[in-house]
Order: structure tokens, then sequence, then C-alpha cells
């Protein structure tokens, strides 16, 4: 049986810019690219998903597939609620790449930041290919995430010296301060998790990373919190959606400021 070629093209948090040269490669070895189309703010990154075509293909033999993402369903059974939003969009993405991508053509997805961290692309195509009902060949093509434009914004190391770190998202930071870490990088937070940590801690926060609508904000903890919630709130009210992420390490003991 004739295996369908897939690329799973990690594409940076947002900035044209952070394409890296493998992905325009992997990109133009591509005639079928599968574009999510999820609503409001969505519709902004899928265009950013075409801007990226527009600018890096050398060859126009290549065809969009747009696809709505299933909705998640958000009851109290969160574990659950994922599985299902999973089994649906595994057979979505397995009826898109049975009916939209020929036995000899090349298909893409093109990943947010890196399709190692927070996303499900490569668990779904994992379990497509598991399931044996399509045969499927697929690589991965690495892309800077957010949490790198984060650092090299705020000019910081992720790890403190020796320390280990933390990768969390809102929800988990909100039940669970890691306790041993010595940092702490949070995703995917969309109740103000910080506002909720009580020990002294200094945060380097960002949101739109790597866009023109970037926003910054660093200091400690207790001084800053305030600040960064209604610059969150009101970009998102502004905008309509926002994507932010933040860092959170201990302040030493000895430290006097
Ligand atoms: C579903 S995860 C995807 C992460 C992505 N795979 C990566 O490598 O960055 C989405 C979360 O990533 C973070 N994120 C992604 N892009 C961002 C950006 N441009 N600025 C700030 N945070 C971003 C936010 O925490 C957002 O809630």
């Amino acid at each position: 049986m004739l295996k369908r070629k897939l690329l799973v093209i990690g594409i940076g948090a947002g900035n044209p810019d952070h394409v890296t040269i493998e992905a325009v490669e992997a990109m133009n070895r591509a005639s079928v690219f599968f574009i999510p189309d999820k609503g409001d703010e969505k519709t902004e990154l899928a265009s950013l998903r075409r801007t990226i075509l527009e600018r890096f293909m050398r060859h126009d033999s290549y065809r969009i597939v747009p696809f709505s993402v299933p909705k998640r369903n958000r009851s109290d059974a969160y574990e659950r609620d994922v599985d299902e939003w999973h089994a649906a969009i595994e057979e979505m993405h397995e009826t898109l790449i049975a009916h939209e991508l020929g036995e000899d053509e090349t298909g893409a997805f093109l990943v947010w930041g890196d399709p190692m961290l927070y996303d499900s692309t490569l668990r779904i195509i994992d379990r497509i290919a598991a399931g044996g009902k399509i045969a499927l060949d697929y690589a991965v093509i690495p892309g800077i995430t957010s949490l790198q434009v984060l650092a090299a914004r705020h000019r910081i190391v992720l790890n403190a010296i020796g320390r280990p770190v933390t990768i969390t998202t809102g929800r988990r930071l909100a039940e669970d301060l890691p306790g041993s870490a010595g940092s702490v990088a949070v995703m995917l937070d969309g109740q103000n998790a910080y506002g909720d940590v009580d020990e002294d801690m200094d945060i380097w926060w960002g949101a739109y990373l790597g866009m023109p609508d970037e926003i910054l904000v660093s200091g400690r903890l207790a001084d800053v919190a305030d600040e960064i919630r209604e610059k969150r709130e009101s970009a998102r009210r502004d905008k309509g959606w926002i994507m932010d992420s933040y860092i959170l390490k201990r302040r030493e003991r000895d430290d006097p400021g």
C-alpha cells in the first residue's frame, strides 16, 4: 500500500521571520496545506498561515484545505472532555487526509510554535497512523516556540543555575505551584492564575509575542500582577482574543530588592 506523506511543520508563534529555513524547504515539498479555521481570534491566526505560505512558497502548485476544529465541551470532567474532543478531531483529520490528500501527494500541517509543546497534532496523527485505516509516513520540522520568544524578549535564561524548569498551564498552576522547580513557564492561562500565587516570585510576562501588538511586563510578582491583569484585560477587549505566557522564578531569600 502506498503511504501518504505528511509534514508537521512548526511555524513559530506569530512572527513570519521566525520560520526556519528547514520549514521553508519542507513547505516547498508539500502540495496540500491543511489550515484550521477556528473563528474570531483564529481567523487572524489562519490568515497568518496564509501569509507565511505567500511569503515562502516558491511554486504555486499547492492548494489550501481549510477545516473547522470541533469545539471542546466544557463540563467539570476536563480529562473526559479533552478525550472526546481529541477523538472528534482525529476522526475529522482522518476524513480530511483520506479525501483531500492523494496517495502520491505530500500534505502539511502548519503548527503554531513547535509541535512538541501543548499541541495535539502529533498525538492525533500518531493515532491515525496506528489505527491503520490510512497508511501514513510523516516527519516533524521544529519551530520556534512562544517560550523561546518570551525568554529572548526579556533577555533571560529560562532556568536558574543548575535548577529544573516546569512547563505548565494556568489551570495546573492554580491547583499546585510546582515545589522543587527553579522556574515555571506558564501557558494557556485563561484565568490569571499568577494572581493567586502567594510566594515571593519574579514574573516575566508577554502577550502577542513576535507580533506587532506585542506587550511585555516584568518585575516582582506582587508589584506587577495588577498591571498585567489590566493590560491583559484591555488587550483582550480591544482585539477580541489574547495569547500570553509567562515565566515565574522564586526570588532568592537573601535578595534584598
Ligand atoms: C495551544 S498552546 C501552543 C503552543 C505552541 N505550540 C508553542 O510552541 O508556543 C497556546 C499557548 O501558547 C502560548 N502562546 C502561543 N503563541 C504565543 C504568542 N505569540 N505570545 C504569547 N503566548 C503565546 C499561550 O500561552 C497560548 O495560550
